[in-house]
């Protein structure tokens, strides 16, 4: 069944949260996703000069869900990604975080919004000129709080557990890290401020498929027991089936359609059937 919603974006069928390997009987109690929205895009456009990224955007993002976010390579997921951390200006539109319109906040509460959410960027973006445990204090110290050193430290050690890497990572550059290892220490610093939402932008790109695969199954294990919010834009399918409770769909410059990934398979549009149902996407569809 479809619906559209009073926002003018179209919805497949909700079915239960959690299928795929995030259901799967492994002892952890799952955080089942809210009605209270994280994240809400009203109506949102973007523009580079003359250049509409998107007009008309809307998005819900749901209180313990991951959401993944797909679209063509260029049709602005890290676009839209940037505009809801404000680091993108928008032409038109309202973000609400948390409920609260980000354009109404005064500086120091947009600077303790600022806290609740941690980002993992397409491209990693550690300095490299600091170890990895340097790299998890940036935000702390950009916090300006005055933690001591060693508290800075215990806490450093705390989140490079938390992420699966080998606690000699610490004192590590990243050029001397392998690719998985640094997306892994990439998100240690996005959750150093014990944020309650994550971005992550193509999280998998890049690693082989176990590697990825365990990527997956990290951050479905943070969102378990962090209760995190996740925003995952990815291109990766095997994530979109055994991660993501919903995905939105980024097309002819709007969300055309968010659902849970199995009740996109059969959506009308160019672009949706030739991702689930191309070479690459064809086989989930298969083993069905
Ligand atoms: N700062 C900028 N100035 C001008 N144009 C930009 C800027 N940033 C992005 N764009 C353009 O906006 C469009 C969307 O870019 P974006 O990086 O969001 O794509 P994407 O969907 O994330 O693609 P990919 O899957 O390849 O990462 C592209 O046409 C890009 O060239
Ligand atoms: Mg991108």
């Amino acid at each position: 069944m479809e619906e559209t919603l009073p926002d003018g974006t179209r919805r497949v069928t909700e079915v239960p949260a959690h299928h795929g390997r995030a259901a799967e009987d492994d002892g952890l109690k799952h955080v089942q996703p809210t009605d209270e929205h994280v994240i809400e895009v009203r109506d949102v456009e973007v523009r580079f000069g003359s250049f509409t990224v998107f007009k008309n955007l809307n998005l819900d993002v749901r209180r313990g869900e991951i959401l993944g976010f797909v679209g063509g390579s260029g049709q602005g997921k890290s676009v839209l990604m940037r505009t809801i951390l404000d680091l993108v200006p928008k032409y038109s539109g309202t973000i609400r975080l948390f409920g609260e319109d980000v354009d109404k906040l005064s500086v120091p509460q947009r600077a303790l919004l600022n806290r609740r959410y941690g980002v993992l960027f397409q491209m990693g973006a550690l300095f490299s000129s600091l170890t990895v445990k340097e790299n998890i204090q940036v935000p702390m110290k950009e916090q300006g709080s005055n933690m001591s050193k060693q508290l800075m430290d215990e806490l450093a050690l705390m989140k490079i557990d938390m992420v699966g890497l080998a606690r000699n990572a610490a004192d590590k550059l990243p050029s001397e890290l392998s690719g998985g290892m640094i997306k892994r220490a990439g998100l240690a610093r996005a959750l150093a401020l014990d944020p309650d939402l994550l971005f992550v932008d193509e999280p998998t790109s890049g690693l082989d498929p176990i590697g990825a695969a365990n990527f997956d199954d990290l951050i479905a294990g943070l969102r378990d027991t962090l209760g995190l919010t996740v925003y995952m834009v990815t291109h990766d399918l095997d994530s979109l089936w055994n991660v993501c409770d919903r995905v939105a769909v980024l097309a002819d410059k709007r969300v055309i359609v968010n659902g849970p990934v199995q009740d996109l398979i059969d959506y009308d549009h160019p672009w949706v059937r030739e991702y689930f149902r191309g070479v690459r996407g064809g086989r989930f569809v298969d083993a069905e």
